[in-house]
């Protein structure tokens, strides 16, 4: 979750509350710091994403959501109980970045893939933007499946620092247009 870009302030709206079939998707709050610190103490979490350190608390947490600045993030509620967080982090005036963790005991069920698909359309709702881009660190092939599942195309390799790990890690950047984004909306409309 990379430092806001002065340009991008209020590209995206903060919807108060989005509705899947299973999850409620609301802002994240100051109190759901404690929770999130449980949750994201966990190294095949913090191992697997860019800057969650290891181990991680409370304090990690409140500090995190208090630098969010435009950077839409979202908790994922499942049966009352918060799961993850899904997010979108402006990168320019005409782009964002797609970023989502889900607890380990709420992997394999298709919550990140729906999450994110919920939260996805609030990036296209500015006109201004045209893309939404994310990335997987190689070792972690889940994640680019969740990828494929909301329309992304892989765009090429790179490195990107992981905290947790303490150094560069050889990832898959992906990238969803707005045009692919609203033929795949359209597709499934008419299934
Ligand atoms: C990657 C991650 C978000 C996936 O969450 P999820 O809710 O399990 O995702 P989904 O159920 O939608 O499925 C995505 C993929 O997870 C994998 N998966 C399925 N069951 C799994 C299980 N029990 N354990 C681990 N991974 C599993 C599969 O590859 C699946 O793809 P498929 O359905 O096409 O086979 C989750 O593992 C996670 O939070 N990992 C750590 C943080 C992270 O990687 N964030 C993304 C950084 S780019």
């Amino acid at each position: 979750m990379a430092a806001m870009s002065p340009i991008s302030r209020n590209l995206l709206p903060n919807p108060a509350r989005i509705k899947s079939k299973r999850l409620t998707m609301r802002p994240i709050a100051m109190k759901d710091a404690s929770r999130i610190a449980k949750l994201v103490n966990d190294r095949e979490i913090a191992e697997k994403v860019s800057h969650i350190p290891y181990p991680y608390d409370v304090e990690d947490a409140r500090r995190w959501i208090r630098g969010l600045g435009d950077e839409r993030v979202f908790v994922i509620i499942r049966r009352f109980r918060l799961i993850g967080c899904v997010g979108l982090n402006p990168k320019s005036q005409t782009s964002c970045e797609l970023g989502y963790w889900i607890g380990r005991k709420w992997w394999g069920r298709g919550y990140a893939t729906e999450a994110a698909a919920a939260v996805l359309p609030i990036a296209f709702t500015n006109p201004a933007v045209v893309l939404v881009t994310s990335a997987h660190f190689k070792d972690n092939p889940e994640s680019g499946n969740v990828l494929y599942k909301l329309g992304f195309s892989p765009a090429g390799e790179g490195l990107r620092w992981c905290e947790a790990r303490g150094q560069k890690i050889e990832s898959v950047e992906f990238r969803l247009t707005r045009m692919v984004f609203e033929a795949n909306r359209k597709a499934r409309a008419s299934r």
